[in-house]
């Protein structure tokens, strides 16, 4: 298994060019199932899930070419509507499936995911929203199998919970239904107002595109004509590198990102008293005098997001005085405390509540262990700023969500080697 070794006490400089997001392209690729046309997705960043979910269309029958940073993908030829255990138990997000799946072919059978290592993270609102719009769904052996003989039709979905993944199943389902779906608590995240524009681009009405009603119109089992695209930056990604630069006290300017999308991270970074600079396509951090402490509660878009809590934690280690970071979205998002208490940091966890205490700021290399994406970035970031080397193991995690992870470090001024245990 490979593990990184981190030299700490670093400083960063110069510029990092970030990718395309992860959790915008997920569900972009899904949506082309919906399509009965090639589609060239650009900017699609270069990581394990992206792989992982263009294995399961290669599975269902579709097929992709990869040509740099753009993927062509054809679903015009799927003739399977199964997607098995083994790739779901891999990457959760193959959940993604379902909507377009059952709403193209009016039957499908998806594994149902299981919990994880950030929650028991249950899809229940997703098959309620299908049932709503006339799916049958029944739970057999571990698969959900899901059947709409006479096609969707479209309804009105309220949302007990605002869900990313919900909220896109649904908009796929609805794009192919009969009639007009309308979902009340819908979730408003970026990665979500893509994916509309996407379909509403490919000729779907769809009214409310990033607010939290959103009324599709739906085209009754017509494919689509999706048009080419570029997937949009990834805000997780390009609010890490303002943290590893914060945490490090360095000046580091962000390329390729959309500043709105990361107001929520820049105004928590400006509470702990870093200046951010803004263009259009880019934010620079500069270095302060004194980081100061910070409260978080995480919260759904346009909030302070869950993917950004360990990032922050570890960054309030190096604050001077108490913080606190309330996680309000999964109730397991705290496997990082742990490894961060093996770096040396004074963190106490209170149920969904953990108190940082910066005073002690002094972190010390040693060996960590990653559980999952974000928990795994946050222990970089400590890692640069420990004193001595770290090495943070099972790395696979990292892989699915960050592309060229030690590339693009070691560009900005970081020491870091990716080996062999
Ligand atoms: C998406 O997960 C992201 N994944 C996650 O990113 C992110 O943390 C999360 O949204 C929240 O922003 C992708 O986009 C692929 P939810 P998702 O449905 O869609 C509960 C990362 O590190 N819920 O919005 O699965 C759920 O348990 C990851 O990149 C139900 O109760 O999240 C959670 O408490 C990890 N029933 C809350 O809603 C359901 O049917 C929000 O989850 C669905 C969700």
């Amino acid at each position: 298994m490979e593990y990184l070794k981190i030299s700490g006490e670093t400083k960063l400089q110069g510029e990092v060019e970030i990718s395309g997001a992860k959790n915008a392209a997920l569900p972009l690729i899904a949506a082309t199932i919906l399509a009965k046309n090639e589609i060239s997705i650009c900017n699609m960043p270069n990581v394990v899930d992206i792989n992982t979910f263009l294995k399961l269309i290669d599975m269902l029958g579709g097929s992709f070419k990869k040509e740099e940073k753009c993927i062509k993908i054809d679903t015009s030829k799927i003739n399977k509507t199964t997607a098995t255990y083994d790739i779901v138990k891999t990457m959760r997000a193959s959940i993604l499936v379902l909507g377009p799946l059952l709403a193209r072919f009016g039957h499908c059978e998806v594994s149902l995911p299981g919990g994880c290592a950030i929650g028991q993270r249950p899809v229940d609102l997703h098959l309620k929203a299908l049932e709503q719009m006339g799916a049958k769904i029944t739970i057999n052996h571990g698969y959900i199998e899901a059947t709409a003989p006479n096609g969707l039709k479209g309804a009105k979905i309220v949302f007990d919970k605002v869900t990313v993944g919900g909220t896109e199943n649904t908009v796929m389902a609805a794009a192919l239904a009969d009639g007009v779906t309308t979902i009340i608590n819908a979730a408003k995240e970026p990665e979500v107002q893509q994916l509309c524009q996407v379909i509403k681009d490919a000729g779907v009405l769809i009214e409310g595109i990033g607010t939290s009603t959103l009324i599709v119109h739906g085209t009754n089992k017509k494919l689509l004509h999706i048009k080419d695209f570029d997937v949009i930056p990834d805000r997780i990604e390009a609010g890490t590198y303002m943290c590893a630069a914060a945490i490090t006290n360095s000046k580091l300017k962000i390329k390729n990102v959309i500043p709105i999308h990361l107001e929520a991270v820049i105004s928590k970074l400006e509470e702990m008293n870093f200046e951010i600079l803004q263009d259009e396509t880019s934010v620079t951090i500069m270095p302060t005098d004194e980081i100061k402490p910070v409260n978080i509660i995480t919260t759904e878009y346009p909030g302070f997001p869950t993917d950004m809590q360990a990032q922050f934690m570890a960054l309030a280690t190096q604050a001077k005085g108490v913080s606190t970071i309330d996680e309000r979205l999964f109730e397991n998002r705290f496997m990082h405390v742990s490894e961060l208490l093996r770096l040396g940091a004074d963190i106490h966890l209170n149920g969904n509540i953990a108190t940082i205490n910066g005073t002690v700021n002094e972190l010390f290399g040693t060996d960590v262990m990653a559980t999952d994406l974000r928990a795994s970035s946050a222990l970089v970031l400590a890692a640069l700023v420990a004193k001595g080397e770290t090495s943070i193991h099972r790395i696979y995690h990292l892989d699915r969500g960050y592309e060229d992870l030690e590339g693009k470090l070691s560009k900005i001024g970081a020491t870091v080697v990716r080996d062999k245990e």
